[in-house]
C-alpha cells in the first residue's frame, strides 16, 4: 500500500521516499511552469527530514564528506562555513540567499517557484546545526509569493523549531553579496560593509549569521536524506553532485537545466536543443565569468577542476552562447557598463575605474576612435583588489577575458571596421531564458 504522505510533526510521517537515481534531483517531479510544489506532494516524492543522525552537528560531518560547495558563486565548502557559524557564542542567524541579481541567471527563481519546501528543509536543517532559531529567506520578487505560501503550509502545521521570516531586497547585482545582504537586513541599505568583522561573527542583529545560496540550501535537504555517498554518485570525485544552470544565447530551448558537475559544455548544450546558429564563444559563469572560444569551451567539463586550466569556473551556473553574427566585444562592453553602473558607489577605483573602463570598451565598440588598450588594461590592474567586495575583481576579469576571446574583434574596430553581420542587439542576459 502506498503511504499516505503527512507533514512532519502532525501525526505518523510518511515512509523515506526512494532515493532519486540520475537526474533530476532538486528538480524530479516538476512540470515545466507548473505551480510550485506543495508540502503534501513534497513529502511523498522526498519523505520527511531525518529526525536525527544527520541533523545539528552529525549534518556538518555529512556535508565534509559529500564534498558540497556553494552554489552562489565562490564554490567555498559548505560544511565549513556551517562550522565556523556553529563554533559561535550566542544564537546564529541563517539567510537563504535567493537574490540573484545576476542577470544572466535564472536558476534560484526557478527553483524557488518549483520547490521552495526543499529550500526551506535545507534552510531549518542548516539552522538546527548552527544553532540558529531565525532563519531569512532573502529572494527574488518573483519567486516571493511561492516562498511565503510554502512557509505559511509549514506554520499551518508547526512543522519547524526554526523561525521564517520572507525578505525582497531590492533588485541590485551587489545586492546579493552577503555582507551587502546583511547590511540591507540591518539598516535597509543594501551596499557591502568592510571585513573584519566577517557576517559568520557578526551579521544579522550582530548575530553570527550563515549565508548559503538557495540551491546549497537544497542540495543540503538532499545531503541530509540520502547521505554523502548518495550526492557523490553524480559529478567528479573533486566537485561532486548536480547544479542548476541557467543557459541562454542562440540554442534551441533557453532555460534552467539540471546537470551533473563534469558534464561536457557540449552535453549541456545538447540538452538545451543545441545552438540554433553556429557559435563564436561561450561566457561560463556569468557577468563576473570568462569569455571563452567556442572551440575551447565545447569539450571542457564543468567542473572545478575541468574549467581551472582554462581559467574559468562554473559561478553561479550560466552559459551564455554567443552566435557568429553577433558582435563579442559589442557583447563584452555591455556587460561592462552593466556592472559599472551597479557598483555600489562607496569605494573610488570601483566607482571610477569601472566607468573609466566602460567608457573606452563603449568607445571602442562603437567605433568611435582608437583606444589605448595598454592603458585600458592597467586601469583594469588598478582597480583589481580594492574593493570593499569583488565586485570590480570579477568586473575586470570578465573584461580581461573579452578583450582576450575577441582580440581580432579588438584588432578590427580599431580600423574602424566589425565582422558582426549586423547591428542587432546581443542578447546579454537570462530574459531569452526566462520562459524556462
Ligand atoms: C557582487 C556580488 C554579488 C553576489 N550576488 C549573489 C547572489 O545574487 N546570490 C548568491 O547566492 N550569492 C551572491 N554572491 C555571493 C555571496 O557573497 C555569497 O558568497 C553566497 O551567497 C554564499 O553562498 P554559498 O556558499 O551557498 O555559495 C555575490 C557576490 C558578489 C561579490
Ligand atoms: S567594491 Fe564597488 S560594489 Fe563593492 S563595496 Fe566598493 S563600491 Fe560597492
Amino acid at each position: 500500500m502506498t503511504p499516505t504522505p503527512t507533514p512532519t510533526g502532525a501525526g505518523s510521517p510518511p515512509a523515506a521516499a526512494e532515493p532519486p537515481v540520475g537526474l533530476p534531483r532538486l528538480l524530479a517531479g516538476v512540470a515545466g511552469g507548473g505551480p510550485p510544489m506543495d508540502l503534501l506532494a513534497h513529502l511523498s516524492r522526498h519523505g520527511p527530514l531525518p529526525a536525527r543522525g544527520r541533523r545539528g552537528p552529525a549534518l556538518i560531518e555529512v556535508l565534509e564528506r559529500s564534498g558540497l560547495c556553494g552554489r552562489g558563486g565562490a564554490a567555498f565548502p559548505t560544511f565549513r562555513k556551517l562550522a565556523g557559524v556553529a563554533a559561535r557564542r550566542g544564537p546564529a542567524v541563517v539567510v537563504g540567499n535567493g537574490t540573484e541579481g545576476e542577470p544572466a541567471s535564472a536558476k534560484d527563481r526557478r527553483l524557488l517557484t518549483a520547490v521552495p519546501h526543499l529550500v526551506l528543509d535545507g534552510a531549518a536543517l542548516a539552522a538546527r546545526a548552527v544553532g540558529a532559531p531565525d532563519a531569512i529567506l532573502a529572494v527574488h520578487p518573483a519567486a516571493a509569493p511561492a516562498v511565503a505560501a510554502a512557509v505559511a503550509e509549514r506554520e499551518a502545521r508547526r512543522m519547524d523549531r526554526v523561525r521564517f521570516r520572507v525578505a525582497v531586497p531590492p533588485e541590485r547585482f551587489v545586492t546579493g553579496e552577503a555582507s551587502a545582504l546583511v547590511h540591507w537586513i540591518n539598516s535597509g541599505v543594501a551596499t557591502p560593509t568592510m571585513r573584519p568583522p566577517h557576517v559568520s561573527e557578526r551579521g544579522v542583529d550582530h548575530r553570527p549569521t550563515l549565508v548559503d545560496n538557495v540551491e546549497t540550501l537544497a542540495h543540503i535537504a538532499l545531503i541530509a536524506r540520502h547521505g554523502a555517498d548518495w550526492f557523490r554518485t553524480l559529478g567528479t570525485p573533486g566537485d561532486p553532485g548536480s547544479s542548476l544552470v541557467t543557459i541562454s544565447g542562440p540554442v534551441g530551448r533557453p532555460g534552467v537545466y539540471e546537470i551533473s558537475r563534469g558534464m561536457t559544455v557540449r552535453e549541456v548544450l545538447q540538452a538545451a536543443r543545441g545552438a540554433t546558429e553556429p557559435l563564436q564563444a561561450l561566457l561560463l559563469g556569468g557577468y563576473f565569468g570568462t569569455w571563452l572560444p567556442s572551440g575551447e569551451a565545447m569539450e571542457l567539463r564543468l567542473c572545478a577542476e575541468g574549467l581551472r586550466p582554462a581559467g574559468a569556473s562554473l559561478g553561479a551556473g550560466v552559459l551564455m552562447a554567443l552566435g557568429v553574427g553577433s558582435c563579442g566585444l559589442v557583447a563584452t562592453a555591455r556587460l561592462a557598463s552593466y556592472l559599472a553602473d551597479q557598483t555600489a558607489g562607496q569605494c573610488g577605483p570601483c566607482v571610477h575605474g569601472l566607468a573609466a573602463i566602460a567608457g573606452e570598451l563603449d568607445r571602442l565598440a562603437r567605433r568611435a576612435g582608437r583606444v589605448d588598450l595598454e592603458r585600458l588594461s592597467r586601469w583594469g590592474r588598478e582597480v583589481e583588489g580594492r574593493g570593499a567586495c569583488h565586485h570590480p575583481d570579477g568586473a575586470v576579469g570578465m573584461v580581461r577575458s573579452g578583450l582576450r576571446t575577441f582580440a581580432e574583434e579588438v584588432r578590427l574596430h580599431q580600423a574602424g571596421a566589425c565582422s558582426a553581420a549586423s547591428d542587432a542587439p546581443v542578447a546579454t542576459g537570462a530574459g531569452a531564458a526566462a520562459g524556462a
